[in-house]
């Protein structure tokens, strides 16, 4: 059995507005964070996990075109159309599942953004992604955390209510985050690391934060109408709305962690 919750396959033209718009509002700090893990570990060749439609990995690679990427996903409509989009010397798309068959290895870095909170079982993910690097190589897990004790509004705390509740329908993980630490420790990473970042309109602007927001509530509503009803999205989308344009601005935060720990 696979290691994907199958809920997120085969809903491409559903999740693509979603991805994008998290590659716009993050890329930023996650391109140099990679950027500079990249350089001072003089790293030649990266597999990045469950790459969706590419759009991320292939802005890293355009950034260092001295390494080698390879991007494999289980969904095969995301991939053909990873080819098509991205066509960067150094960056292959394959479709694949990623388990202990995985027939390539000695990577220096494995990335996988945004995947593991959708993996069922996900010690078994770290432990394959140990036997595919090489000693001294890094695992570097991106990941979303789900907070839903702040609250600057109704609106807000409303949004990240229904996100979790939707987290939990689908059979994901909406606070991976804080358990990636030990897993990673467990199945023998050292050197294990982790950062929550604040993703906010002040750290990544305005209307990339709401993109996001907007291009959830829209994910959300399709592939879970029962919970995320035609009123509950528009309530979302009209949210945004006046929120990007508000004179004062508003401070509503996301957390995105970045774990990564060395095979020794
Ligand atoms: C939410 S998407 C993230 C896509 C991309 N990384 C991004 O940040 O835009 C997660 C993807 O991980 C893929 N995935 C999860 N587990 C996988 C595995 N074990 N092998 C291959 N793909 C996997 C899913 O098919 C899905 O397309």
């Amino acid at each position: 059995m696979s290691n994907v919750n199958e809920r997120i396959l085969g809903i491409i033209d559903f999740v693509r507005g979603c991805y994008e718009a998290q590659t716009r509002a993050f890329s930023a700090f996650e391109y140099g964070y990679l950027g500079e893990l990249i350089l001072k570990n003089k790293v030649t060749s990266v597999l990045d996990v469950g790459t969706g439609e590419g759009n991320f990995i292939s802005g890293l690679a355009g950034l260092t075109p001295s390494v080698m990427y390879k991007a494999v996903d289980a969904d095969p409509e995301l991939i053909s159309s990873a080819r098509e989009k991205h066509g960067t010397a150094n960056l292959s798309f394959e479709h694949m599942l990623f388990d202990h068959s995985f027939p390539y290895g000695n990577f220096d870095l494995i990335t996988a953004r945004f995947a593991v909170e959708h993996m069922k079982n996900v010690p078994e993910f770290i432990s394959d992604a140990f036997t595919k690097l090489r000693s001294g190589g890094i695992l570097m897990i991106t990941e979303y955390f789900i907070d839903t004790s702040y609250a600057g509004n109704s609106t807000w705390k409303l949004f990240r209510d229904k996100e979790l509740e939707f987290y939990h329908n689908i059979g994901s993980h909406p606070r991976i985050s804080l358990a990636l630490p030990k897993y990673l420790k467990d199945q023998g990473f050292s050197g294990v690391e982790s950062v929550l970042r604040h993703v906010s309109p002040a750290t990544v602007g305005s209307l990339e934060f709401y993109d996001v927001i907007r291009s959830y509530a829209n994910l959300y509503s399709a592939v879970e109408p029962g919970l995320w009803t035609k009123e509950l999205k528009q309530q979302i989308l009209d949210y945004c709305d006046t929120s990007q344009t508000r004179a004062s601005g508003r401070e509503d935060v996301l957390f995105v962690s970045q774990t990564t720990g060395i095979k020794p």
